[in-house]
């Protein structure tokens, strides 16, 4: 795609039609700065008439351990601000890990336990670490993981300081989805823009799969789609292929 706004308006386009012929469709949804545009993008379209969440649930990829409940930092807030209170989710459809658990590992697995209750993810959206990661799922992390807690790399916490201020104030502990259970959403996509995205997206598309590459593991999906920008896309080698399979993708196919 052109740029960031085409991004969003085609991820925007895909979960419309979601929850347009799936009202009770579950999504993924993901923290970062990424699907922000995509959020906002959903939101003018429900705020238009054009979509609604009255029926959908929703699950967080992952969230941070240890913040209290309404930290600004917390995933389960920035969901809120970003998305979920700009749209029509009923009270308690939007869920996510409990970071502040006394039994954490009960936690996870109740997590899973909720995702499969709900019928399992129809779209989970991604971003992309820059060391490849998805979800927390740092480099290493097993490809058949489930949800679980993982500590960040110093990497992942500079990364993500910008959003604390002060890179101590990161915590080193999360919860997030695995890479087993993120590989049993019916459909992943993985939105990339900007030039800091373009080497892990390359890595991760066209790289071999392997575990230092976390998101490489999407190659294992049947249906995975990445969104790049054109910065993103920079250092792609089979870029003209998939510009060629774009401008030519058949009008009987869904947009992604
Ligand atoms: C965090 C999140 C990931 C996200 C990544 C990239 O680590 N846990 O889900 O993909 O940040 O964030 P951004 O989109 O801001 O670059």
């Amino acid at each position: 795609m052109p740029t960031a706004d085409d991004v969003a308006e085609l991820v925007a386009d895909a979960i419309q039609s979601l929850v347009t012929r799936k009202p009770t469709a579950v999504l993924g949804v993901a923290t970062g700065s990424s699907p922000v545009p995509t959020y906002a993008a959903l939101a003018a379209r429900y705020r238009r008439g054009l979509l609604s969440f009255a029926d959908a649930r929703a699950f967080l990829l992952d969230e941070y351990i240890g913040l209290p409940a309404g930290h600004p930092q917390s995933y389960r807030a920035f969901i809120e601000d970003n998305f979920a209170a700009l749209v029509d989710f009923p009270e308690g459809a939007v869920c996510g890990p409990d970071g502040m658990a006394s039994d954490i590992e009960a936690a996870c697995h109740d997590y899973e336990v909720a995702i499969a209750d709900s019928g399992g993810i129809d779209l989970q959206l991604l971003g992309i670490g820059s060391d490849g990661h998805v979800g927390f799922n740092e480099p290493i992390s097993s490809l058949a993981s489930r949800t679980r807690v993982k500590s960040l790399t110093e990497q992942t916490r500079l990364d993500n300081a910008r959003f604390f201020g002060d890179l101590d104030d990161v915590p080193h502990h999360v919860i997030t989805q695995g890479i087993g259970t993120i590989l049993e959403s019916r459909h992943v996509v993985l939105i990339a823009t900007g030039r800091s995205k373009a080497s892990p997206v390359a890595r991760a598309v066209e790289g071999p799969l392997a575990a230092i590459v976390p998101a490489s593991a999407l190659q294992l999906h049947p249906h995975a789609t990445v969104v790049v920008d054109e910065e993103a896309a920079e250092d792609l080698t089979l870029v003209e292929y998939y510009r060629g399979t774009w401008a030519n993708k058949p009008p009987w196919q869904r947009s992604i």
